[in-house]
């Protein structure tokens, strides 16, 4: 142990940009992983990111470098994620180290997260190299991205790298430059002071436990140590710790400056808190590290099961799931139109598809999810504030005094050519307001807004990349709540209410949301024997209406005098298609219809 020669660095960027690649091909270069277990994105353990080319979780890894000064260092590199989503954990994982790779690709330019990033990594006063990747591809631009960057964020442009994550390109330099600019972790403490490590992940193993991913900063911690966790004070006995080599590789110690792994008997993942400080039962420190937050989600909507029936195997897929992800959330709730069920909440919108995708995936169970709604707040004439995640829970106008939504803070990154229709479509379309602009190089400016979370979370991304033909990226972060005008539409299916379809608009917007919605699901409920009449209902009144047409002939009517298997056949791809559909009033409501909110425009 010498931890002159550690190195603990993130990579940062912006999704897509080459992290998982650029980490591969280190792995190769400095022979860190048998050559026959090597797979493309090795850092990429859970299948849905490799399917979808995406980091979700944080997986850290050590690797040994040789440097031609002669030492051998110890790299540690944690691999953050890039979606918007996720930016807490960026934050975390930044928080572990002493150094950042800034990874741009050459061939995109700045967009919005390598910004965002960037300046979480100097918040958290991080040493930068900057490196422009893909320059194998025939269309990068390192001069023009190098422009952006010195712009943007003001680095000192002889100081950027350019590699290529995918020929190798530049990367062995690029290690040499981390091992020479970024600092060694010493000066935050040493393995003689109090124990002071960070939390910056936390994963449930089904023989371990809860598997705590820490940076050690003071102190040393050795199996049969006991340590506190600072956030709840509890105490737990470490039972076994080690490092990622890049596989967990048990060890006898962890020392100031290094990262690695602790099992300590921990059952719920809500007691490891990611950002929390650990320190020693016997002798602990007075204060944790600075800048912990609880996460608190920002999106929440129904779950229900595809067949009524299955509501415990669902209750327990979620409970399993919530063990490996803390910022999952879930309540039992009632829906008279959809039965037992869960309201569960999301940091976002892929934070809720990667869930539902796992239930269905890891536990087989179909699903229905009712459209996601962000949390409103009201204030209630008899002066108590209620937080409404639900619109089905929207108080009786009468007994509300006032309505205040969230707002976010909006950063798009666009070439200057479509600032016109974005401008639009943030302030007209979505009642945003306008800030001001920026430039960055000669391609791009910085457009800044303030805008209703609940404008974001649906459609704006796909109109942002319709518009500006997939060249701008946003990103964006909480900032307050604000009085607005809101009302609740509810939608009747066959004169019934359907709970579960119901939503929050502003007033400006109401009426035209509620005539897209009944057309939206005239579109997707399926024909039935009968006429279906869709209504919407505000302000005590219908104030959108459709009506799907009833079928002119029988299903089974094709078949009369048909081959019985044939007709067996449709009979049974009905009763599957069944499964993701709720009866109410007598109609068959699919899954997608739920998500009508979602799909309209
Ligand atoms: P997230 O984890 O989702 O943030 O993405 P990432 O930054 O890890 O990106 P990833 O490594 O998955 O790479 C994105 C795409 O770019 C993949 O299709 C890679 O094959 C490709 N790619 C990465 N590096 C290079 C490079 O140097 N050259 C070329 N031509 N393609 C690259």
């Amino acid at each position: 142990y010498n931890p002159e020669l550690i190195r603990n660095i993130s990579i940062i960027a912006h999704i897509d940009h080459g992290k998982t690649t650029l980490v591969d091909r280190i792995l190769e270069l400095t022979h860190s992983i048998d050559e026959r277990k090597m797979k493309d994105q090795y850092l990429d353990m859970m299948d849905i990111e490799r399917e979808r080319g995406i980091t979700i979780k944080s997986q850290p890894v050590k690797i040994y470098f040789n440097s031609k000064d002669g030492n051998k260092y110890e790299i540690n590199i944690i691999d953050t994620p890039g979606h918007v989503d996720f930016t807490y954990e960026v934050s975390r994982s930044l928080a572990a180290c002493e150094g950042a790779v800034l990874l741009v690709d050459a061939s995109q330019g700045v967009e919005a997260q390598t910004v965002t990033n960037t300046y979480l990594a100097i918040e958290n006063d991080l040493e930068i190299i900057a490196a422009l990747n893909k320059i194998d591809l025939p269309n990068a631009n390192p001069e023009e991205t190098m422009l952006e960057l010195d712009d943007l964020i003001g680095l000192d442009v002889d100081s950027i790298k350019t590699i290529s994550g995918k020929t190798g390109e530049g990367v062995e330099e690029l290690l040499e430059t981390i091992v020479s600019k970024i600092p060694p972790p010493t000066s935050k403490g040493t393995s003689k002071d109090k124990l002071k490590a960070l939390i910056f992940d936390a994963i449930y193993d089904r023989y371990k436990g809860i598997i705590i991913n820490t940076r050690v900063f003071s102190g040393t911690i050795k199996k049969g140590d006991k340590i506190k966790l600072m956030a709840t004070g509890k105490d737990y006995e470490v039972i076994e710790l080690g490092i990622f080599h890049p596989e967990m590789t048990e060890s006898d110690s962890l020392s100031a400056g290094e990262v690695g792994y602790i099992v300590a008997g921990i059952k719920n993942i809500e007691e490891a808190k990611v950002g929390d400080t650990i320190t020693s039962s016997l002798d602990p420190i007075s204060k944790p590290l600075e800048g912990y937050q609880e996460v608190k989600p920002m999106v929440y909507a129904g779950l229900y099961p595809g067949v009524p029936d299955y509501y415990e195997e669902l209750r327990k897929a979620l409970d399993k799931l919530k063990l490996n992800d803390a910022s999952f959330s879930f309540i039992p709730e009632n829906s008279p139109a959809m039965g037992f069920g869960f309201r569960c909440g999301f940091l976002g919108l892929l934070h809720m598809e990667v869930i539902r995708e796992r239930i269905e995936r890891e536990f087989e169970l179909a699903v229905i999810l009712t459209a996601p709604s962000v949390v409103y707040k009201a204030k209630l004439r008899n002066s108590e504030i209620v937080e409404i995640n639900n619109p089905a829970e929207y108080p009786e106008p009468d007994s509300i005094d006032k309505v205040f939504e969230p707002y976010a803070k909006l950063e798009i990154i666009t070439p200057p050519e479509y600032m016109g229709n974005l401008i639009n479509l943030a302030q007209v379309e979505k009642r945003g307001e306008f800030l001001s602009v920026s430039n960055a190089g000669k391609n791009r400016v910085v457009l800044h807004f303030e805008i209703p979370l609940a404008e974001l979370i649906f459609d704006f991304f796909d109109k942002m990349k319709a518009i500006s033909r997939g060249y701008a990226s946003m990103d964006y972060e909480f900032l307050d709540y604000r009085q607005s005008d809101l009302i609740k539409v509810k939608i009747l299916v066959n004169k019934e209410p359907v709970d579960a379809l119901s939503f929050i608009a502003h007033k400006s917007k109401a009426y035209e949301t509620a005539r897209k919605v009944v057309d939206k699901l005239q579109d997707l409920i399926p024909k039935h024997q009968f006429e279906i009449p869709v209504q919407g209902y505000a302000d005590g009144r219908i104030i959108a209406r459709s009506t799907i047409k009833a079928f002119r002939k029988d299903v089974l009517a094709k078949c009369y005098g048909g081959d019985i298997t044939r007709k067996m056949k449709l009979l049974e791809k009905q009763k599957a298609g069944k499964k993701k559909m709720r009866e109410i009033g007598n109609v068959n409501i699919p899954q997608d219809a739920f998500l009508a909110l979602l799909r309209i425009n």
